[in-house]
């Protein structure tokens, strides 16, 4: 396909939120009748069911995101994701398989010098100004419950940051290190490219400024946006959310790359002279942001694509698995492989099948810089969700107790089979020291807000004791959070050797003055 055709396809994808700088000028009788006849004729014309009734700026807006949208292509999108092609009976089963050792390393066995040396290399590459981080940051977090976007929430830790504030301070960490790693008399920089949505992207933007881009260089953290697609009944209709606008949600995590491509963020990379990009989710609040190690790996096996996964805990642990499927790097859901596959043993005891998914990637830019030729094939999924609508007969707002619709969701790792094996590469990383996800509100039993903050106070307390320092705890509240102002991975605490710290206790200053 020509690039700019493709482009264009692309772009009628991507959808942004159409809430900012809505004309106010109703539009002209003929360009309405033929936006009308285009809707109707894909069967979707009651989005205009209340057009004549709205005053002027309702018009307005209402055609400009109508304009927007390419109704043929949503309904295209639809019937595929809500009638996906049954396999036939003699349609061979895909070859599922473990990813090959060539492609793979873990941190639970990898030698320490091997560790240092990826480290070492990650460092030099921060500090030649190399390394750019993406943030995944547009998803509506609604099993949270928070009206904030999650990397706003406080998970209670003693100093209440924010998961935003505490990658903030990571990325600054880490250039530091990288610096002097160099003996750099500059300081080098991450940029920090922060991906939101039409519902993310004010409130953003307004806590970043508000807390002054948490000590980071304003230049260097740039906010944004992923598209949105209209949401979608289980009749394959476009939902209203109102008179006057079309119910819409983020494209899913996948929407990254159109996203990369269609804003200022990749040519703000290729400007930089980026060659390696650390891609993660914004929930995880053990994430090490811009990880020298997992760069260093990736950059020395010279791969596309790299991604760590922490071990699945059990058999029945319900989560994605990297694996190898017909030859290419994929992921294969939970209910994807039968019981027998989930509970083999590779002939060391560790489950066969066992490098579970936590969405933490690495790209070459040079990668990146193709996507021109694959993103428009990222497959869209089908999420069924309540979905507040406005009825487009009766005129009444629902709220829905039950899923009523869909929406339409690219995932990030649905890139993975686009490329060769010997190009991706898999980092089997400790899940204690990395991964632990806020996805769920009060009273939830995991990944929740309670067990955030514990493995981090639980993390800064081993770091602590590996130090040499002793951690006493009256009650069960142990534990001690450590700025990453003073440790980015665990390092940096020697001063503290000998010393009783009493838990829970918060670590902000290099000086030992622990409160
Ligand atoms: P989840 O799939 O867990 O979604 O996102 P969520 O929005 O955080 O939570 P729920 O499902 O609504 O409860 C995993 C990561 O992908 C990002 C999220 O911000 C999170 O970092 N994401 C998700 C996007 O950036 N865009 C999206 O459209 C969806």
């Amino acid at each position: 396909m020509a690039a700019n055709m493709m482009n264009t396809l692309l772009e009628k994808l991507h959808l942004t939120s159409p809430d900012r700088g809505a004309p106010a000028q109703a539009p002209s009788e003929e360009d309405l009748k033929e936006l009308r006849q285009k809707y109707e004729k894909a069967n979707q014309g009651h989005v205009f069911a209340f057009y004549d009734s709205l005053d002027v700026q309702g018009k307005a807006s209402l055609f400009d995101q109508l304009s927007s949208i390419d109704p043929d292509r949503i309904n295209i999108l639809a019937d595929k994701a809500l009638h996906p092609p049954k396999p036939s009976a003699d349609e061979e089963q895909p070859s599922i398989e473990p990813l090959p050792s060539s492609a793979t390393a873990s941190l639970l066995d990898a030698s320490q010098d091997q560790q240092d040396e990826w480290y070492k290399a990650g460092l030099g590459h921060i500090a030649n100004n190399k390394v750019a981080v993406v943030l995944m940051a547009g998803g509506q977090g609604t099993r949270l419950g928070s009206s904030d976007p999650k990397g706003c929430f406080d998970i209670g830790l003693p100093s209440h940051k924010s998961l935003f504030q505490m990658q903030a301070e990571r990325i600054w960490k880490v250039q530091q290190l990288a610096k002097h790693h160099a003996s750099s008399s500059t300081d080098p920089v991450v940029p920090w490219y922060v991906m939101t949505s039409g519902p993310t992207r004010g409130p953003t933007e307004k806590f970043f400024q508000e807390h002054k881009y948490f000590g980071l260089a304003k230049e260097n953290v740039i906010i944004f946006e992923q598209g949105v697609l209209p949401c979608i009944s289980n009749e394959g209709k476009i939902l209203m959310e109102s008179k006057s606008r079309v119910a819409v949600a983020p494209d899913g995590n996948g929407g990254i790359y159109q996203a990369l491509m269609l804003s200022e963020a990749r040519s703000d990379m290729r400007k930089r002279g980026i060659e390696h990009v650390h891609a993660y989710c914004v929930d995880n609040c053990l994430v090490k942001v811009a990880d020298p190690v997992f760069i260093g790996f990736s950059s020395s096996k010279d791969v596309d694509i790299a991604t760590k996964v922490v071990r699945k805990r059990a058999a029945n642990e319900s989560v994605g698995l990297i694996v190898q499927k017909n030859g290419k790097p994929d992921v294969v859901e939970y209910s994807e492989i039968d019981q027998s596959m989930a509970e083999a043993t590779d002939g060391t005891g560790l489950l066969k099948f066992r490098a579970a998914n936590i969405v933490n990637h690495y790209y070459s830019f040079r990668f990146l810089e193709t996507m021109e030729e694959w993103a428009y094939k990222l497959p869209h999924h089908v999420a069924k969700k309540k979905i507040p609508y406005m009825d487009t007969e009766s005129g009444e707002s629902v709220k829905p107790d039950k899923p009523n619709g869909i929406k339409l969701e690219q995932f990030v790792f649905d890139v993975f089979p686009f490329i060769s094996m010997d190009k991706f590469a898999c980092l089997e990383v400790e899940r204690k020291e990395e991964f632990s996800p806020l996805k769920n509100g009060k009273g939830s039993s995991e990944d929740n807000a309670e067990t955030s903050k514990r493995d981090i106070m639980d993390q800064g307390a081993r770091w602590l004791r590996a130090a040499g320092a002793f951690v006493v705890s009256e009650g069960d509240s142990a534990g001690v959070e450590i700025s990453p102002f003073i440790s980015y991975g665990g390092e940096g605490l020697e001063y503290l050797k000998g010393r009783e710290i009493k838990a829970p206790a918060v670590i902000e200053r290099a000086e030992g003055n622990e409160e």
